[in-house]
C-alpha cells in the first residue's frame, strides 16, 4: 500500500480523480501511462507531477488531456460539423424511407444519442425515428437513461436547437420528452455482443475504438458495417478512418462517413 502512494502514477491518477471523477487506475497501466506521459512531454513537463499542476491551473489542458484519454469523455453536439453533415445530407437522405433505425456504439452517458435524436427529429421530422446506445460501462448507462446534461456538456451545443429539444432543469439540461422516448440505452460489450434485430439505417462510433489495438478496431469496424443495411451509414470520430472500408463493404463518402454498398 505505502508502495502505490509513493508511486507517482498512482499520486497523478489520484489526484486527477479528484479533479474530474475519472479513475485512470481503472484502466491498463502500461498504454495509459504511456500515453499520459507522451502528453506531458508534449506540453514541456518530464514527470508527471508537475504535468499535474498544469491540469490543476488549465481548464483547457484538463479538456484535451481528457478528450485524448478517456473513456467515458462526450458532449452535445460534440464535432458540430460532423453533425451539420449528418442534419442536412444524410438524415433527409434516410427519411426517404419514413423511418430512421439508428445505432450509438459506445454511447458513454447519451449525449451522441440524444443529439442523434435531436438532429433526426429536426432535420426528418414525419420519420418515425429510433436511437438504440450501447455502452460496456452500467454507470454511463444509468447516466444516459436519465438525460440530463451539464452547461459543460453542453458547451459546443447550438443554443436554439438546445432549447428547442432541452429544458433548463438543476443547473443543466434535460432532454425533452420526445427525445427520451426515442432513445433507449442498454449495456453491452461491443466486442463481443452484436445485437439481434434488424439492420440499422446508421450507425455511430465515434471516439471509442482509440483505447483498441488496431486489429480489434478494424473487426469492429467490419462487424459494425454487417450491422448495416445496404445504403446505411457508418459514421466515426472526426480523427478516425475505417482503415479497409471496401473489406467491410463501405464507401467513403465523406472523411468520416461511410455508406453501405
Ligand atoms: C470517449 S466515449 C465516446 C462517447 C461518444 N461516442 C462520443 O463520441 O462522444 C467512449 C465510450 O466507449 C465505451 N466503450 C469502450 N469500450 C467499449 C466496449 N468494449 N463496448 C462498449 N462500449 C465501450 C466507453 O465506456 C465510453 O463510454
Amino acid at each position: 500500500m505505502a508502495i502505490a502512494v509513493d508511486d507517482p502514477y498512482v499520486r497523478f491518477c489520484t489526484a486527477v480523480r479528484d479533479l474530474c471523477g475519472l479513475n485512470l487506475l481503472q484502466y491498463r497501466r502500461g498504454q495509459m501511462e504511456r500515453r499520459i506521459r507522451t502528453f506531458a512531454d508534449r506540453r514541456g513537463k518530464n514527470d508527471l507531477l508537475s504535468y499535474l499542476e498544469l491540469l490543476k491551473t488549465d481548464e483547457q489542458e484538463l479538456d484535451d488531456f481528457l478528450d485524448r484519454l478517456t473513456i467515458n469523455v462526450s458532449q452535445l453536439w460534440r464535432n458540430p460539423e460532423q453533425w451539420d453533415v449528418l442534419g442536412r445530407e444524410i438524415v433527409p437522405e434516410l427519411a426517404q424511407a419514413g423511418k430512421i433505425n439508428a445505432w450509438s456504439a459506445g454511447c458513454s452517458y447519451g449525449a451522441e444519442a440524444y443529439t442523434l435524436a435531436a438532429v433526426c427529429h429536426g432535420n426528418a421530422p414525419k420519420a418515425r425515428i429510433s436511437v438504440v446506445g450501447w455502452d460496456i460501462d452500467r454507470r454511463m448507462v444509468h447516466r444516459a437513461r436519465v438525460g440530463w446534461f451539464s452547461d459543460a456538456d453542453a458547451r459546443s451545443a447550438p443554443r436554439d436547437e438546445l432549447a428547442r429539444w432541452f429544458a433548463r432543469a438543476d443547473g443543466g439540461w434535460q432532454a425533452d420528452e420526445r427525445l427520451r422516448a426515442t432513445c433507449r440505452f442498454e449495456v453491452h460489450d461491443l466486442l463481443t455482443e452484436t445485437p439481434s434485430g434488424p439492420a440499422f439505417d446508421l450507425v455511430l462510433c465515434r471516439n471509442t475504438v482509440i483505447y483498441f489495438t488496431e486489429d480489434v478496431r478494424d473487426a469492429l469496424h467490419a462487424r459494425l458495417a454487417a450491422h448495416l443495411r445496404p445504403g446505411g451509414f457508418l459514421l466515426v470520430g472526426a480523427t478516425e478512418r475505417v482503415a479497409d472500408a471496401p473489406g467491410c463493404g463501405l464507401v467513403p463518402v465523406r472523411p468520416f462517413v461511410y455508406r453501405k454498398a
